[in-house]
This record gives C-alpha cells, structure tokens and sequence, in this order.
C-alpha cells in the first residue's frame, strides 16, 4: 500500500497540556481511515495539524511521499490536501451550484486563470454541475443553501472540497446532526463518486465509521491505543473499555 499520509511522532502541547503525544500512522492512497475517540482526545487538533494550521512540537509529517513539516496551509492544498469547509465558508442565500462553483474557482487560484474571467467562471459552473449531478443532487443545483435540508448541505458542503479532487480529504464530523441514513447517503457519494481521495473521517457514530472505512485508528487523552480493521478494533480490549464503555462480554 502506498501511503498519502505518513505521521510519524507528532505531538502537540498546548502549555503544559500535551494534547497530542508520539502519534503515528498511516492513510494509504484511496483509502477510507476512520478516527475515532472520546471527546478531548485530540482528533481536531490533530487536523489542525496536518491541515498546517497549528504547528507540532514534535514529529514529522509527509504528504504523498514528501515532507510538508513547516508548510503553510495553502502550499498543503497545492499538494492535494483539503478538508471540509466549515459552516462561515458558505453563502446561504447562493445557490448549491454557485457555492460549489465558487469553491472551485478559490481552490483553483492558478489552476483556472489561464481561462480569463467568463470562461472560468463557465468552467467552474461546470464542473459545480458535474459533482451535484454525480451526488444525486442535480434538481437542487438551483435552490438557494438556506432552502436545502441539513442532510443536502452536508452534502454539498463535501463536494466543496472535492471540486478539485483532493488526493486526501480530512473530514471532521461530517455526519453530525444527519440520520443514519443521510450519513449512509453522504459517504456513499464520497467513496463511489471520488475513489481516488482518501478519506480521514471522524465521526462519533462508530456505527458509521465501522461501516464505512478500510481501518480505524482509535485516540484517547492525545495518543493512538489502537487501530486497525472494523472487525480488529471491535475486538480490541484496550479499545473497548476506553471508547466503547463495554466490559467485555
Ligand atoms: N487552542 C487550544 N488551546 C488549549 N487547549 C486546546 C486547544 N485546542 C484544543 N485544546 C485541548 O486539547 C484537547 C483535544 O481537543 P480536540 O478538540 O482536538 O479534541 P477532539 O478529539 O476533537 O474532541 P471532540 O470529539 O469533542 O471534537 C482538549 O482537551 C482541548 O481542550
Ligand atoms: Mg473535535
């Protein structure tokens, strides 16, 4: 397995509080890695730092096989890293289509210029319509986000950052607040649509996760206790008693 992501010791104090210590594994291309974990464990601080947007004290981090230890966030999209966009990042009043459109002309910066000003825009148009399409989405590319159920904006808030095929996609609770089935529904389109990204996904419905990812790393108090495969990590004692409140048995 080639891996997209490698960590390899990272940790991450805040103070004297070490909200990250010795963490350590990997995401193979394509693969779907689930991180999971009891609140406080350092799962977001954790993107926080692959994402580039807090600095590790330790450790070491390579991006499809390169070091991108000291690189600003934006350098890391141009490497083909992206995560989902918070909430702020999304204009209620436009449409799915002219919000995944816009999503598209910012990740592309360069990528799009050379078009000049209409045909990017036409061409960032396109491709909004080709990702709601592929998603099942295609009557609601005209409906303003506002008027979307949570569940479609879940949604489109994925295909925000995949408008450039990300070669990893970092997803921090994308699940949130949506049923089983609209999570069902969400994952589905990530892994059928867009099987070249790599997922890193955390979600606390371990139902979910284990339904949907290859391998699953399990974090408690900043440190990995365990991972491995849905079936692995279920059986793992460690990993019961720490996250799934179970005794055994
Ligand atoms: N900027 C910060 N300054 C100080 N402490 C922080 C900071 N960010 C996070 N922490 C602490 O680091 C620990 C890990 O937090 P983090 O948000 O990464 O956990 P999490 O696994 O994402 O939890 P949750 O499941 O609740 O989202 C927590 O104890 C948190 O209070
Ligand atoms: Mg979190």
């Amino acid at each position: 397995m080639t891996a997209i992501l490698e960590l390899r010791g990272v940790g991450k104090r805040f103070g004297a509080f070490s909200a990250l210590r010795d963490v350590a594994f990997d995401v193979g291309e394509r693969e779907t890695v689930g991180l999971i974990g009891p609140n406080g464990a350092g799962k977001t601080t954790l993107f926080n730092v692959i994402t580039g947007f807090l600095r590790p004290d330790e450790g070491s981090i390579r991006l499809a096989g390169q070091s991108i230890d000291g690189m600003a966030p934006a350098q890391r999209v141009a490497r083909g890293l992206a995560r989902t966009f918070q909430t702020a990042m999304v204009f209620p009043g436009l449409t799915a289509r002219e919000n995944i459109a816009m999503a598209v002309r910012q990740h592309a910066g360069d990528g799009l210029r050379w078009f000049g000003g209409a045909r990017a825009a036409s061409a960032a148009a396109e491709i909004a319509v080709r990702l709601l399409g592929d998603a099942g989405l295609a009557h609601r590319a005209e409906t303003p986000l506002r008027d979307m159920s949570h569940g479609e904006r879940r949604i489109v808030d994925a295909l925000m950052s995949l408008a450039l095929s990300p070669r990893l996609l970092l997803l921090d609770e994308p699940t949130a607040g949506l049923t089983r089935a609209e999570s069902d529904r969400l994952l589905g389109i990530l892994r059928r649509n867009h099987a070249d990204t790599a997922l890193l996904l955390v979600a606390h419905d371990i139902d979910i996760v284990f339904g949907h990812c290859d391998r699953v790393v399990v974090m408690e108090l900043g440190r990995v206790i365990g991972s491995g495969t849905p079936a692995e990590v279920r059986e793992d004692a460690e990993v019961r008693r720490a996250y799934l409140g179970s005794t055994g048995g």
